[in-house]
């Protein structure tokens, strides 16, 4: 989830500063999509300089601002949000590429096969200065062009070896003129200018300097210089008509892909971000966690589970309780990081215990985390946020790879924590032998469909905005589940209290009727989340006689259920539908409609749905 930017403008005696401001302008425009390091380089009459800092874009503007700068012609940058590798000013980008450092590359997304190659390269007499999986592209596309002598040729030479998501920017200092990039399942824009062209993650990159863009689609690879942008596929099939738009979003819209929100944008990136916290975890026919430094003889010996979380972290925590059990037949608690700290919980060499951060900075989690530390329990954080607190205080980590979260109201990262805690699950079960290679592959199948599932929730969104919209004026709803769709009502009234200031209520629905349902009253809006009616045991039918009880009463009923559920149909005031899954893998896709609900009600208030009264979005104080 990197930002990535481009410049190619005139050659020679016009060499200019303009390239590494207009660059500079971009990664600051593109902050929002990576903020722990950035970097930029630029390519003078022979040289390429490379300048790049850890920490904010402001960093990097005083490190170039106090350095001798190169009249250039192009320039290329980037602002990371780490994977592989720590947000440190080696494992910035751009890295240098060829024996003499004679490219520069920047990257945004994961190479998945980079150990083969870096071994490869290393035995070739390349040498690395970073942890990172990038360098390896950059020292591909440097030996091709040492073999070709063209920048282009030398990209769909190195794309052919890479497997994973990517999209790569190159300059070399023997072709001073151009920008050479290449797309695979990761975004890449062209900005077309007059006398000057611009590539980009997306077009808040270059939006200030032209409104004109064209698309680059999957597994192709553009050749940029002052005058010309020449696309071909990965096999060298010229691309004869590339899509031209032009932009009608401004600046600030552009930053936020035209959504009114970053809360609304990211709700709608979940598909993307939940492939890309699933990517590259399987290999040969096993699970591979790369952060997961605990040994497994350590993780066999593991007697009990203890997930420490606040909010919404918590809220998934509670969801993969019920993974977890299932799979690996490990008891699991799950504890507000606040009170585990303070009540002296039992804890033993023999618990793991699982810290859910977004943040990785959460004052409370940080506290659980270490006193189970002093009581000899081994750690494992479940985090989104390379080079924070939390993991580095842990023996292990899962990052989420769903890139930063903007909005105070967590979203992606939430559906990103209950994917990496799958993983983790399913990972202790392999370690553990509750199941083997080919019965973690069908549920990993059936998990890498969930993208897909997620995107047609989201496709759907329509009719969930508009029951927000008819609802502006509520002043109390009342969520409803069992088994996963409890959390996942605590989490659907938690979004709706935190941003639109409704009184919101999550309950068990089977706990109703020992005391909640004496709230209902004629025209009350109740959601209510129902199973899969392929799932296990009655727990369906229990949910629709829950139904049935609110109804009774004067509720409005508002029912998530599953594609084809007929049995919801005579009890339901609105139906919302979502695909058929696992009923373990179904909270990755019921909570998107109550998300959408909260987003879009408090949009309609006319509240400021990213920065909600009194939270922040890292509670670092406890
Ligand atoms: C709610 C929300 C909060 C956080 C909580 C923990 O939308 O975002 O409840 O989930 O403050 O934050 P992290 O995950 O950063 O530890």
């Amino acid at each position: 989830m990197c930002g990535i930017v481009g410049y190619a403008g005139p050659v020679g005696p016009e060499a200019s500063s303009r390239p590494i401001d207009v660059v500079l302008a971009g990664l600051t425009r593109l902050e929002y999509r990576g903020y722990d390091s950035a970097g930029v380089a630029v390519l003078g009459e022979d040289a390429v300089d490379v300048f790049k800092k850890a920490g904010k874009i402001k960093n990097l503007k005083e490190e170039v601002a106090g350095s001798e700068q190169t009249p250039s012609n192009v320039s290329i940058g980037h602002t990371r949000w780490a994977t592989h590798g720590g947000p440190t000013d080696a494992n910035a980008h751009p890295h240098r590429g060829g024996k003499k450092g004679e490219l520069a590359l920047v990257h945004n997304g994961i190479i998945e096969n980079f150990a083969p190659l870096k071994d490869e390269l290393l035995a070739d007499g390349y040498e690395f200065s970073s942890q990172t999986d990038s360098e390896v592209a950059a020292h591909l596309v440097a030996r091709e062009y040492a073999a070709t002598g063209d920048l282009t040729e030398a990209m769909k030479n190195t794309v052919g070896r890479l497997e994973g998501a990517f999209t790569l920017l190159a300059i070399h200092e023997d072709a001073p003129d151009r920008v050479v990039a290449a797309r695979r399942n990761s975004p890449l824009v062209i900005g077309l200018g007059e006398g000057e062209n611009f590539l980009g993650s997306d077009v808040a990159a270059f939006v200030d300097f032209t409104k004109q863009a064209m698309e680059i689609g999957q597994d192709q690879i553009v050749t940029v210089t002052a005058d010309s942008v020449d696309v071909i596929e990965f096999d060298g099939t010229p691309v004869a008509d590339p899509k031209t738009y032009t932009i009608e979003w401004d600046a600030e819209a552009a930053q936020k892909s035209g959504y009114a929100s970053f809360m609304a944008k990211e709700i709608h990136e979940q598909a993307e971000a939940i492939a890309d916290t699933l990517v590259g975890r399987f290999e040969n026919g096993r699970l591979t966690l790369e952060d997961m430094l605990i040994e497994e003889s350590t993780l066999r010996s593991i007697d009990k589970i203890i997930v420490v979380a606040c909010g919404t972290a918590a809220n998934a925590g509670e969801v993969v309780k019920y993974a977890i059990e299932h799979w690996c037949r490990i008891p699991v608690e799950v504890e507000l990081a606040h009170e585990f700290r303070y009540r002296d919980p039992i804890v033993s060499p023999k618990t793991l215990v699982v810290a859910i951060s977004q943040s990785g900075e959460t004052m409370d989690t940080l506290m659980a985390v270490r006193h189970a530390k002093e009581q000899g329990a081994k750690v494992v954080a479940i985090c989104n946020t390379r080079g924070s607190t939390i993991p580095r205080e842990s023996d292990a980590a899962i990052y989420l790879h769903v890139g930063p979260e903007i909005a105070v109201a967590s979203t992606k990262a939430y559906l990103g924590q209950i994917s990496a805690c799958y993983l983790l699950g399913l990972y202790l079960a392999q370690v553990r032998g509750n199941f083997y290679g080919d019965e973690i592959q069908a549920v990993l199948d059936d998990l890498e469909q969930i993208p897909a599932k997620i995107q047609q929730v989201l496709d759907g969104s329509e009719q969930v905005e508009q029951l927000a919209r008819d609802m502006v004026d509520a002043t109390s709803v009342l969520f409803l589940g069992r088994h996963v769709g409890y959390p996942t009502a605590l989490e659907g009234a938690l979004k709706l209290k935190e941003i639109a200031y409704i009184h919101a209520e999550g309950f068990a629905a089977g706990e109703l009727k020992h005391g909640p349902i004496a709230l209902v009253e004629d025209g009350q809006p109740v959601f209510v989340v129902v199973p899969s009616p392929r799932g296990r045991d009655s727990l369906h039918s229990k949910v629709v006689s829950n139904i049935q009880e609110v109804r009774a009463r004067g509720a409005r009923t508002l029912v998530i259920a599953e594609e084809g559920d007929e049995d919801v149909l005579p009890y339901s005031d609105v139906v919302i539908r979502y695909p058929q899954t696992r009923t373990l893998f179904a909270p990755l896709l019921t909570i998107i409609p109550l998300q959408i609900f909260a987003c879009e009600l408090a949009t309609a208030k006319g509240l400021d749905v990213d920065q909600p009264r009194n939270l922040a979005k890292s509670v670092t104080v406890e």
